[in-house]
């Protein structure tokens, strides 16, 4: 099978990974932070090591305000809805994932928060002087996706963070499609809130994730429980990262998480970027060439995701085949983003994305190309 989904989960895994977490089950399959004994210490060391190593790579000066959660969905809840209050205005893109827009809508419908989309400029995909001066008195937040996962345009964050930073409004950045495959530092970008997956480019396993929250941010919990800590007392403890963190934590998957981390900053992320900034290239280029063939990458800088359709074809039945006749996996629809397919245009049909990952090569990218080629042939009677 030749796997073309990393926008999805990145898969295969590092070793590593899956090393990790059969030494955390077999070996210290303990509850961390519950009960003095060894077991317990050894695997709440594995989780603060992965906290370590979070911070590490997101330039983070202080593990403690790096929260661990089950994906990017949860920790964007937990974001948003700790932060936000009844009458805020927020203010987002025309490039955000239902991880954002669905929260948000909820938001606006059960709370009466304000929402506005901006969409593209002229000069970018996103139009900064409108987000600029739609920046009011009551706005609490803007909220902006990193790279989108349909044509993986790059999202210039740090001109956002500019912005954030002169209107004195925080910013949250969802970083699904860029933690561990694009450089990101939460100082110098001005961001005061990063979502992300652990089971992306960070090459952990489902089920891992995190948010990371700049320290003067006053965020409520999302879930309230057992912390581990100050078990005497009714109220949810204030310290950070336990008043987050309640509940049992997926340790095995921390574990994992944090060997995927490993190897990601043993690659280094500047060599990820290089060689998957080299397939893509390759990808479009192949896509290009072939006929009836519409690509919708990005002009702008992006990541290695890209959208196509074919004529005449829709675009399941397109992915239906590469998987049944051809062993290819991509993903086809609208990808949790209808928003960023209205930006996009590709709203009636959805697109086939194919979202090529660290462990690719050309040769799994020449085999799709002679497959749509055959599909191209095969649709239309050539
Ligand atoms: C841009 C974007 N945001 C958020 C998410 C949600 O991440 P998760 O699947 O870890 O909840 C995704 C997942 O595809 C995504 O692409």
């Amino acid at each position: 099978m030749i796997y073309l989904d990393n926008a999805a989960t990145t898969w295969p895994k590092p070793e590593s990974v899956s090393k990790a977490m059969k030494d955390c089950l077999q070996n210290y399959g303990a509850n961390p932070g519950r009960g003095g004994h060894q077991l317990s210490r050894m695997a709440a060391q594995t989780v603060e090591e992965t906290r370590r190593l979070l911070a590490q790579l997101f330039h983070v000066q202080d593990p403690k305000n790096m929260i661990f959660c089950q994906n990017g969905t949860h920790a964007m809840n937990l974001a948003l809805k700790g932060w936000l209050r009844k009458g805020d205005h927020v203010i987002t893109t025309g490039w955000e994932h239902h991880a954002v827009a669905r929260p948000l809508e909820a938001m606006k419908k059960d709370m009466g928060i304000q929402v506005e989309y901006i969409p593209s400029g002229t000069e970018g995909p996103v139009d900064l002087k409108r987000l600029e001066s739609a920046v009011q008195s009551h706005t609490r937040l803007i909220v902006s996706t990193h790279a989108s996962n349909i044509n993986g345009v790059l999202i210039p964050i740090e001109k956002i963070g500019e912005i954030a930073k002169k209107k004195g409004v925080p910013l949250l950045v969802d970083a699904a499609q860029t933690a561990g495959m694009v450089p990101i530092d939460v100082e110098s970008m001005g961001i005061s809130m990063l979502a992300f997956p652990g089971h992306k480019g960070l090459l952990g396993p489902q089920g891992t994730g995190g948010l990371y929250v700049a320290p003067d941010l006053p965020l409520q919990p999302l879930i309230y429980g057992g912390t581990g800590s100050r078990s005497e007392d009714f109220q949810q403890p204030e310290e950070r990262p336990g008043a987050f963190e309640s509940g049992t934590l997926n340790t095995p998957g921390i574990a994992g998480l944090g060997a995927g981390i490993q190897f990601v900053l043993e690659k280094g992320i500047n060599e990820i970027h290089r060689y998957e900034s080299l397939l893509t290239q390759y990808l479009v280029d192949g896509l290009k060439r072939l006929e009836k063939v519409r690509v919708f990458n990005s002009e702008y800088p992006s990541v290695s995701v890209v959208s196509f359709t074919v004529d005449g074809v829709e675009p399941l039945e397109v992915a239906m085949i590469l998987d049944e006749h051809y062993e290819i996996a991509v993903r086809a629809g609208y990808h949790c983003a209808a928003l960023a397919h209205q930006t996009m245009g590709t709203d009636q049909h959805g697109t086939v994305r194919v979202s090529p990952g660290y462990f690719n090569t050309k040769e799994d990218l020449d085999q799709l190309f002679e497959a749509l080629d055959e599909i191209v042939k095969a649709f239309s009677g050539l």
